[in-house]
Formats: structure tokens, C-alpha cells, sequence
């Protein structure tokens, strides 16, 4: 039987960095009250002319190293976006360029903060019905280009950034499941209402920002991803003790307390990075993932829990022995 494990992880984070002091300067916010509500105390912005692709492969780079491959040995690239470079062709397919990779297959997932989680699930099972060996997954985006800098309302929470991923085809135990859903009728919780053939340029002038009930994404994304945990652990017949860590879509401290208490799960094994990047999307659970495997809280055999939420509204997890 054919598995799929982690061979090796990446990130990266542009080097311009926002803090909640430099949005002090612009909007009428405080750090005090970003904190508060969201955890979060800076985030990193691309430079200009930094795009979605550029930061996919400084993390792929990162992530094809950890794991020991080359460009030569991957069959798919898999990125997960919503801010991609152009409208087409896929961002993959620019990735895949940029690292000169000839053969194989490339295209994009597009489920927003949910997008990396359903790109492992596709990806696993690539992998596991035997289409190849070697797949790239990776979550990248430059959110600062959706955001509308004099709104308060979503101006202080979102960040570019991107991390990735290197799947492999194992006779070991790897990723043990993943689990997707989505309600549309949902969409206008968090959207941004415009889009090509809509009338992009026509009716917003350019101008297509993210748009958001914050308290409504709030209590639905609590919610969701208390239900989905359960779903995962008892579909694997695994008690939450048995759990090492908790890697959450790093959307809001607060929703990330909120579920972990509502699951029962203490502090001590959840990741928590989005005080240092604030939410960066599809790349936020790679990033996270990234940053604790690095610093050496994550390690070889433990059992993670990864799970997502965003606009769709969609929701996502997946259980991986690392
Ligand atoms: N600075 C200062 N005051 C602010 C700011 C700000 N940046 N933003 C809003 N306020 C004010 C409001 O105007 C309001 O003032 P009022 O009482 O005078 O009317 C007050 O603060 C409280 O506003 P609420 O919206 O009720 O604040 P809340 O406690 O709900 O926190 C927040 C807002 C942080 C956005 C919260 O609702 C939240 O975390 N929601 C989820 C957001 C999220 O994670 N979105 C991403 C989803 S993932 C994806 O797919 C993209």
C-alpha cells in the first residue's frame, strides 16, 4: 500500500515588515486593541513587484532542501492560492518555471485560507493511487494587494507570506487522513465581491478588497473547526491525548484559543505563529507547520492535527504522523 509523508518543509516571509505601531500612523486602531482581538503584532508585506510566485519558490526551495530533492525529481507542483499572479496560467505552472523543473504536471487550488489543507488532500491522493512520487504543495499569497489599507476592519489582520511542503511516496505511515468541506451559502460571510467576470475593472474600478463579518466568520469558524477535529479523531479511532500538536489556521488568536478550549486541547500543544505574521491565508498552516518543525517543537513520529477555515466558507484537516 502506498502512503504519503512529509519529506521536508519550508517558508518564507518578505522582508518589509508592518507593525501595529506603523498602522497606528494610517488608521484610527491601536496596538493595544489589534492585540486584544487578534494576537497579532506584526505582519510581512511583499516589495514592490514581489509576487505570489516569487515567495512560492523561495519556500519550495526551502522545502525541496529539507527533504533532499531536486526539480528534476518532482511529478507535481500543487499551490494553493487566492492572490495569484495572473489570471492565468496557474501560479503552479509559473513555479515550476522559475525552478526549472521540465517534466510533470502544475496547477492551483483555489479554497482560500482552507486552500493549502485541500491541496494535501488532493496531493495524498495523487500519491497514493500510484500518479507519482515526488509532489510540491505549497500555500503562497500576497493579501496585502486584496486589503483596503484605510479599512480598520480587515487592514490590521491579513499578511503575505508562503510555505511549502515536499510529499512523498512512503511505505511508512504519513498522512493517515484528510478531511474537506464547503457551504457556499455562505459566501458573502468573507468575500471579495468582485472578480473577472463579474466586472472587475468596471464596477470597482481596480479596486476588489476583501470584505468581511467579522463576528459572523468568528463564531462560524469556532464552530466548524470543533466539529471537525472530532470528525478527524474519531474517524481514526484516536483519542485528543494521543494528539502531539495542534497546527491551526493562524487566522486570529483568539479563534484559535476558542477552538482548542472547545476541543480541550491545552495551550502547550497548540502552534501559534500569527502574532509574528497575522493571517497570510492558504500559507498560514504551512508557515506555522514550518516554523515549529525549524525551531524543534515538532518531531519525527508525533501526531499532528492540521485544520482550516476560510472564505466559501470552506473548512479542512488533516492528521499526519511527521
Ligand atoms: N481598531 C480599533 N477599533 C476597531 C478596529 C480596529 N482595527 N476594527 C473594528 N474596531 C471597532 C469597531 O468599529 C467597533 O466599534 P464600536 O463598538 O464603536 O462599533 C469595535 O471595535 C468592536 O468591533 P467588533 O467587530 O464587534 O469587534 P470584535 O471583537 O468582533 O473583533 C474581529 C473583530 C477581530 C475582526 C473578530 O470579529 C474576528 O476575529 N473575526 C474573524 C476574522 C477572521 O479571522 N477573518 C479571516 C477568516 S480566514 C479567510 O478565509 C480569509
Amino acid at each position: 500500500m502506498i502512503r504519503t509523508r512529509i519529506a521536508g518543509t519550508g517558508s518564507y516571509l518578505p522582508e518589509k515588515v508592518v507593525t501595529n505601531q506603523d498602522l497606528e500612523k494610517r488608521i484610527d486602531t491601536s496596538d493595544e486593541w489589534i492585540r486584544e482581538r487578534t494576537g497579532i503584532r506584526r505582519r510581512h508585506v511583499a516589495a514592490e513587484g514581489e509576487t505570489t510566485s516569487d515567495m512560492a519558490v523561495q519556500a519550495a526551495r526551502r522545502a525541496m532542501d529539507a527533504a533532499g530533492v531536486s526539480a528534476d525529481d518532482l511529478d507535481l507542483v500543487v499551490v494553493a492560492t487566492t492572490t495569484p499572479d495572473k489570471v492565468f496560467p496557474a501560479t503552479a505552472c509559473i513555479v515550476q518555471r522559475k525552478l526549472g523543473m521540465a517534466g510533470g504536471a502544475a496547477y492551483d487550488i483555489q479554497a482560500v485560507c482552507s486552500g493549502f489543507v485541500y491541496a494535501l488532500d488532493a496531493a495524498d491522493r495523487y500519491i497514493r493511487t500510484g500518479g507519482g512520487r515526488n509532489v510540491l504543495v505549497i500555500g503562497a499569497e500576497t493579501m496585502s494587494r486584496i486589503l483596503d489599507w484605510d479599512d480598520r476592519s480587515t487592514a490590521v489582520l491579513f499578511g503575505d507570506g508562503a510555505g511549502a511542503v515536499v510529499l512523498q511516496a512512503s511505505d511508512t505511515e504519513g498522512i493517515i487522513s484528510t478531511h474537506i468541506h464547503s457551504d457556499g451559502s455562505l459566501e458573502e460571510t468573507l468575500h471579495v465581491p468582485y472578480g473577472v467576470s463579474t466586472g472587475y475593472d468596471t464596477l470597482c474600478g481596480g479596486k476588489a478588497f476583501i470584505v468581511m463579518q467579522g463576528n459572523a466568520v468568528f463564531r462560524k469558524a469556532v464552530s466548524m473547526l470543533g466539529e471537525i477535529a472530532h470528525e478527524t479523531l474519531d474517524g481514526n479511532g484516536i483519542k485528543k491525548k494521543e494528539l502531539d500538536w495542534l497546527v491551526p489556521h493562524q487566522a486570529n488568536m483568539r479563534i484559535i484559543t476558542a477552538a482548542a478550549k472547545k476541543f480541550g486541547l491545552p495551550m502547550d500543544r497548540v502552534v501559534v505563529t500569527v502574532d509574528e505574521h497575522a493571517n497570510t491565508s492558504a500559507a498560514s498552516i504551512p508557515l506555522a507547520l514550518d516554523i515549529a518543525v525549524r525551531d524543534g517543537r515538532i518531531k519525527r513520529g508525533e501526531l499532528l492535527l492540521l485544520e482550516a477555515f476560510g472564505a466559501g466558507l470552506t473548512w479542512a484537516s488533516a492528521l499526519i504522523r511527521y
